[in-house]
This record gives C-alpha cells, structure tokens and sequence, in this order.
C-alpha cells in the first residue's frame, strides 16, 4: 500500500518533469517531492532497520561471544544518547579522531574479537545481503534525535581533520576537474529530483547532516554517511577511497562542525 503510493508519487513527480515549462516544473517536483516525504514520514521502512541494529547491539557475537553494550562511542561505554551528533570526535585510546562507523568498527574488533575484514565485509548492503553496519548505524543515528549536532573541532587533532575536509571539499582535482563545492556550494542547485542544498553554510549542511543515516528510496535500504560521501566522491570522478578512509572522515568532521546547532532528525528519507 505505502510502495504503491511511493510509486504513484514518484510517478507523479517524473510526470511533473516530462511536462510543463521549467519554473513551474521544478516548483511541481519540489512539491512533489514534499508530499512523498510526508507520506514516507510515518512509515521510514528504516525503523525496522533500527529495531534489527538495536538487536545486534545487545546480541553476543564474534569470538568473543560478547555484545557491543559496552562501546563507547566517545559519552562513556554503552552511552547512546546523543553520541551520534558529537561524532567525528578524537578518540584518547587509539590516538584517531573516528567517526561513528570507525569507531563501530573498532568496537566489534576489541570487544567481539572479530577481524577488521569480518567486521567491515558487508559495511553496506547488496540485493540478498544485509548488513550489519548499517542497522547498528541506524540504531546509533536514532539515539541522538531531537539532540543538536555539536562538533566544534576544538581538540587539536579534530581542528586538523575539520581544516583537511574543508581543503578536500574545495580542491578542484580528477579529471573533470570537480569539487565538492560545485556541485554543493551555492543555494537552488539541483541534479535530478534531488535538491542538493548548500553544505557551506550552517542552514544547508544543517540540513543535510541531521537526516543521515538516510534511507534511499532509489536504493531501497540505508546509506551511511561513509557511504554517501564515498558515492559523492565516485560522482565526482575522483578515486574511490577505501571505507572509514582519513579523507572521508576529514569531510564528515568539516561537514557536522559546519551543520553544528542543528537538532537531529534521523533516519532521513532520500530520492
Ligand atoms: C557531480 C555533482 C556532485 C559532486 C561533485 C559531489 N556531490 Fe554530493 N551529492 C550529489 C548528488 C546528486 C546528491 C544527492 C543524492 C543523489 O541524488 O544521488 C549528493 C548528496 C550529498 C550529500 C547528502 C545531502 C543531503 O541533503 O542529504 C552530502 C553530504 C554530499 N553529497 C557531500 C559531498 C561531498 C563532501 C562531495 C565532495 C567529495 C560531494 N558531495 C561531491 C552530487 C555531487
């Protein structure tokens, strides 16, 4: 019933396209794309994602035979609420600043007893394989909803990695010679039926950071914030880098000091 609306919708704004001058096109699309949302909102097909990622977190496992109830996500071991909107943050016991997919990560190998490999082997999903990391990450965003983003990027390593993120998403480099910023550093730009929002000011990264993890409609499952930007940086011809890679979390640390103030409203939904 909620996919044959989606697909009505979505019909309904690809129809919008087709037809009907420019100005009053895009107006229509946004409108329909409101709608769909709206429609979507009390139904995210992410809750049961969060409610598989919040069995995981209490489910012994690995070799270990222990549960990640006590990872500690930067507010002491276990401690959820709110921890999501602090992260990147520097970590004292591995000397890195981490985001919440490192640290994840980190978490199944030290406490779980599994290999870096196992851990991170379906960091996201394909058709007929799940994945875990993106329902504990479901799990994880959800507990910091109604909780503003805070990273200031005080502690000198994380000043370093806001610094590297804002150089990486103005460098112009690949063969296209494309940046972050061309396709995300004006107001009104769009690609698609995807608005894709100003990341350099507080209002658009705060837009933006505060629905992720989002669940994709085009995709049919959760993206991750690794998995977002690691996707951007492919659309913008540059190599691919390897997952929870310096660079990606340099971004997501200049992208949420950038959207810091903003209250948290995840799982999103996305074109
Ligand atoms: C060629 C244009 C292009 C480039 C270059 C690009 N992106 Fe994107 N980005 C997109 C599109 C398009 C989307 C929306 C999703 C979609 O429709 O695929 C998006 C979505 C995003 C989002 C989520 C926005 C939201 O509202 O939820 C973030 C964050 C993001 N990009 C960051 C980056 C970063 C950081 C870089 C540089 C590494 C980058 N992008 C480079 C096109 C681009």
């Amino acid at each position: 019933m909620r996919l044959n609306l989606t697909c009505r919708l979505v019909g309904a704004a690809l129809l919008a396209l087709a037809t009907g001058h420019a100005l009053a096109q895009d107006a229509k699309v946004a409108d329909e794309l409101a709608k769909y949302r709206e429609a979507l909102a009390d139904g995210n097909p992410a809750d049961l994602l969060e409610v598989r990622g919040e069995g995981l977190w209490q489910e012994k496992r690995g070799p270990k035979n222990a549960s990640l109830e006590q990872c500690d996500f930067g507010l002491g071991p276990g401690k959820l609420e709110g921890a999501y909107a602090q992260l990147p943050r520097y970590f004292k016991d591995t000397g890195r600043v981490m985001d919440v997919e490192s640290r994840l990560v980190h978490c199944m190998m030290t406490l779980q007893g599994f290999t870096f490999e196992q851990a991170t082997k379906n960091w996201y999903s394909k058709p007929g394989t799940e994945s875990d990391i993106e329902a504990l990450v479901t799990f994880i965003g959800a507990k910091s909803n109604g909780v503003k983003i805070n990273v200031p990027a005080t502690h000198p390593e994380e000043a370093k990695m806001a610094k590297m993120g804002e150089y990486i998403f103005y460098r112009r480099s690949g063969p296209q010679d494309f940046s972050c910023a061309i396709c995300h550093g004006q107001d009104g730009k769009r690609i698609r039926l995807q608005e894709l929002g100003n990341l350099t000011t507080q209002a658009g990264a705060g837009e933006a950071m505060k629905t992720w993890p989002s669940y994709r409609v085009s995709q049919g499952t959760v993206w991750t914030m690794q998995r977002r930007l690691i996707d951007c940086m492919r659309q913008a011809r540059w190599p691919e880098p390897k997952y929870l890679s310096d660079s990606v979390i340099a971004l997501e640390t200049f992208l949420q000091k950038t959207a810091s103030g903003t209250v948290m409203a995840t799982p999103g939904i996305k074109r």
